[in-house]
C-alpha cells in the first residue's frame, strides 16, 4: 500500500498527467480506419452499465435485453454500480473477451476516453449511447463510430424556458446537478443557466450534486433548505432527484409546487404521477430506450452506410396540460 509522503503524492501526479497525455496523444495521433463490425450473427455486443439505482437506468438496460434477439445479438452485460474505474474495467474486461460490437453510455467524460481508443487498437468497435465523452480525448466518427443521444444542452434550456414563464421571470432557484463529469450534467447545467443567465430575475442561489440518486437529491436538498429558506425554485437534473428533492420539501413543511415550483429531466413513471399530483410542474422528456436505434445504427454500418458523428435523439416535454394523454409514455 502507497504510503501518503509528498514523494508518492507527486508520484502519482506524474503518472496521472501521463496517462492523460497518452491518451489526449493517441486520440489526435491516431488516423486508422475505423474497425468493421463483423459480418455474422449473433454478434457478440457489450453492454456496460454504469449503475441500475434508478427507473432511467433500468428502463435502458432492458430496451437492449429487449432488442437482442431481434438484432441477432448475443449480449454481455456488466454493471458499473455508480463507478468510472469499474466501468473502464468492465469495457476491458469486454476487449480482453473479444466482443464484436461495443456499446455503453459513459459514465463520465473524461475518464472513459482511454478505453475507447483501446477498443479502437483491438479492432472493436464502439457505439456510444445517452452520454458522449470528452472530443478532445477521443473523437466521434474518428475514435469510435458514433454517439447516439438527446441534446442535452437543448434540454437544460427547455427546462429554464419553463420555469422562466411560470415564475414570470422571477426565482430564487436551487439547481440539483447530475454526477459529477458526466456530459448529462455538465451540458444539463449549461443550457439551463446560460438561458437564465439574461433574466434579471432569476437567480441561482445554489447548485451542488445530487448524482442523479432519489436518496442523495433528497439529502442535499434537506441541507439546502436549511440554509437557503427562500428558495422558491428547483431544477433537477433528473426525475429521481426531483422526487428526492419534493420529499425533503414535504418534510420541512412546504408544499411542493405551490410553495417551490419544480422542473426536471427524464420523463419516468413516478414524475408524470407528481405532474398529475401538482407537485413537479414540468418534465423534458429524455429517452433511455436506446436498443432499437443502436440496432438500426448498428446495421446501417455494418452494411457500409455512411453515419453522421451525432444520431441525435429528439425529446418531448410533458406539463399538467398533456400529462394525461402522456402517462402511457412512462417507465
Ligand atoms: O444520462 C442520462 C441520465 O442518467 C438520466 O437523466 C438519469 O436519470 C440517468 O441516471
Amino acid at each position: 500500500m502507497l504510503q501518503n509522503t509528498r514523494w508518492t503524492r507527486s508520484l502519482v501526479a506524474s503518472m496521472i498527467a501521463v496517462a492523460c497525455a497518452a491518451a489526449a496523444g493517441a486520440a489526435s495521433a491516431d488516423d486508422a480506419p475505423l474497425p468493421k463490425i463483423a459480418a455474422k450473427k449473433p454478434l457478440k455486443v457489450g453492454f456496460a452499465q454504469t449503475e441500475s439505482n434508478n427507473p432511467w437506468r433500468l428502463a435502458e438496460t432492458k430496451s437492449f435485453k429487449d432488442v437482442a434477439a431481434k438484432c441477432g445479438w448475443q449480449m454481455v452485460m456488466t454493471d458499473a454500480n455508480s463507478s468510472a474505474a469499474k466501468q473502464v474495467s468492465d469495457i476491458r474486461s469486454m476487449i480482453a473477451q473479444k466482443v464484436d460490437l461495443l456499446v455503453f453510455p459513459p459514465r463520465e467524460e473524461k475518464p472513459l476516453a482511454p478505453v475507447i481508443l483501446e477498443a479502437k487498437k483491438a479492432g472493436i468497435p464502439v457505439i456510444l449511447v445517452d452520454r458522449n465523452v470528452d472530443q478532445s480525448l477521443a473523437v466521434a466518427g474518428k475514435d469510435y463510430i458514433t454517439f447516439i443521444g438527446s441534446d442535452f444542452i437543448d434540454q437544460g434550456k427547455r427546462a429554464a424556458d419553463w420555469l422562466i414563464k411560470a415564475t414570470n421571470g422571477n426565482a430564487k432557484i436551487i439547481e440539483l446537478e447530475g454526477s459529477t463529469g458526466a456530459s448529462a450534467a455538465n451540458d444539463r447545467k449549461k443550457g439551463f443557466d446560460d438561458e437564465i443567465a439574461s433574466h434579471s430575475g432569476m437567480q441561482i442561489i445554489a447548485s451542488q450534486s445530487g448524482d442523479f440518486a432519489r436518496d442523495k437529491g433528497r439529502q442535499v436538498m434537506e441541507t439546502l433548505l436549511q440554509s437557503h429558506p427562500e428558495v422558491t425554485a428547483v431544477y433537477a437534473h433528473n426525475d429521481e432527484m426531483a422526487l428526492g428533492a419534493i420529499a425533503a420539501i414535504k418534510a420541512a413543511g412546504k408544499v411542493p409546487g405551490k410553495d417551490i415550483t419544480i422542473v426536471s429531466i427524464d420523463g419516468t413513471r413516478g414524475a408524470l404521477e407528481a405532474i398529475k399530483a401538482g407537485e413537479l410542474g414540468a418534465d423534458v422528456q429524455s429517452s433511455p430506450f436506446f436498443g432499437p436505434i443502436s440496432c438500426e445504427v448498428a446495421e446501417k454500418y455494418a452494411k457500409g452506410e455512411s453515419i453522421g458523428p451525432w444520431v441525435k435523439v429528439s425529446d418531448k416535454f410533458y406539463d399538467k396540460s398533456n400529462v394525461d394523454a402522456s402517462m402511457k409514455d412512462g417507465y
